[in-house]
């Protein structure tokens, strides 16, 4: 049995840090374990323009230890009336890594999302010209659409739409859900990868459902029924390459108080960050794809990306490592991931 992991540097490609108190009390968690993460613009106002992203990357950058050397990489909030000029002046000058598609009221602060994906197909198509990555959260939002059906309805009214139209645009599909989400990317060109969350790959729905309602175990999408769970499980630690590379790390770490979550109106977001990488770990182990770890945390959102690889590498050791069951924030508390258990990895630098 293997008893301590050594791998190049992993990064996040996908997480939300809020702003203030609260990303000052959260960036640490992400510094210590990624040496960089795609930040969510879903801040209130939100992330739209480079001059706001500019100035959002700098607290964020005020805000990571001086021990601890870590790179936020910004997105764009979309919205209906987004300027593609100032997009493309963001990229090209290296402050915007991706731009995200948030279908309006899909989630979290998403009120001033798109509206009509078709509305934003100019932006999309300097994307394309641009080379800017698409990041999507991908439900539709139409009330007469089961919350457990959205992602794969996204596929067929607008993603299946999208690729068509635009196929040389990189996209992101991000923190798939479903089966039908593995399958649409397995079968879509290079352009199109896939964030997974380590919550997604652990628990199914009864997780939030069963022996009374689980607020920690709630985030959105929400996690489907167990067939889905398996499929992603598979997706992220197959031993195809060629599936395996469309596939890579992504916590959807979002911080949400306690007393917010546990609430008649619960916060969707699992806070992920302090134990992303034993997360993600412990489900490799399980897979029997320990070996196949690397590839998912380090090289594959990399090279998706067109990134260079971390030359550093972190180490993560067979340690009994009881994860407490909430952690002080900003005065008040939150509750981790894995809140309470006990995992069989720890991360050790
Ligand atoms: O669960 C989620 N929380 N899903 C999202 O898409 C947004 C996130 C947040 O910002 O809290
Ligand atoms: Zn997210």
């Amino acid at each position: 049995m293997i008893e301590s992991l050594t791998i190049r540097r992993p990064d996040d490609w996908h997480l939300h840090f809020r702003d203030g108190d609260i990303m000052r009390g959260v960036v640490p968690y992400t510094a210590r374990q990624f040496a960089r993460a795609i930040v969510m613009p879903n801040l209130t106002p939100p992330v739209t323009t480079t001059a706001l992203a500019a100035e959002y990357r700098d607290r964020i950058r005020a805000a990571v230890p001086q021990d601890m050397r870590f790179e936020p990489l910004m997105t764009c909030y979309l919205t209906d009336t987004t300027d593609p000029d100032d997009l493309a002046r963001g990229a090209g000058a290296g402050v915007f890594t991706a731009a995200k598609l948030y279908p309006a009221y899909a989630t979290t602060n998403s009120s001033s999302g798109v509206t009509n994906v078709e509305l934003i197909y100019p932006v999309l198509e300097r994307m394309e010209q641009d080379d800017i990555v698409l990041c999507i959260h991908g439900e539709v939002t139409d009330h007469d659409i089961d919350v457990f059906d959205r992602e794969a309805e996204f596929i067929d009214r607008h993603l299946n739409a999208i690729v068509a139209t635009f196929p040389n645009l990189r996209v992101v599909f991000e923190h798939i859900t479903t089966s039908d989400a593995v399958e649409f990317v397995k079968a879509a060109s290079d352009k199109v990868g896939a964030t997974i969350t380590p919550q997604h790959l652990h628990i199914n729905r009864n997780a939030m459902l069963v022996g009374g309602i689980q607020p920690h175990n709630y985030c959105l999408p929400v996690a489907k029924r167990e067939t889905h769970r398996l499929a992603l499980r598979a997706a992220a630690t197959s031993s195809d390459p060629a599936i395996a590379r469309k596939f890579f790390l992504g916590t959807d770490s979002a911080p949400h108080m306690r007393g917010d979550k546990e609430s008649a109106c619960g916060c969707a977001g699992i806070f992920g960050a302090p134990v992303a990488l034993e997360s993600y770990l412990t489900v490799f182990e399980e897979e029997g794809a320990i070996d196949r770890f690397e590839a998912f945390a380090s090289l594959n959102g990399p090279a998706f990306y067109k990134m260079p690889v971390n030359q550093e590498t972190v180490t993560l050791e067979r340690i009994e490592a009881p994860v407490p069951e909430e952690l002080p924030l900003v005065g008040e508390t939150i509750v981790p991931w894995h809140a309470g258990q006990v995992l069989n990895w720890k991360f050790v630098g």
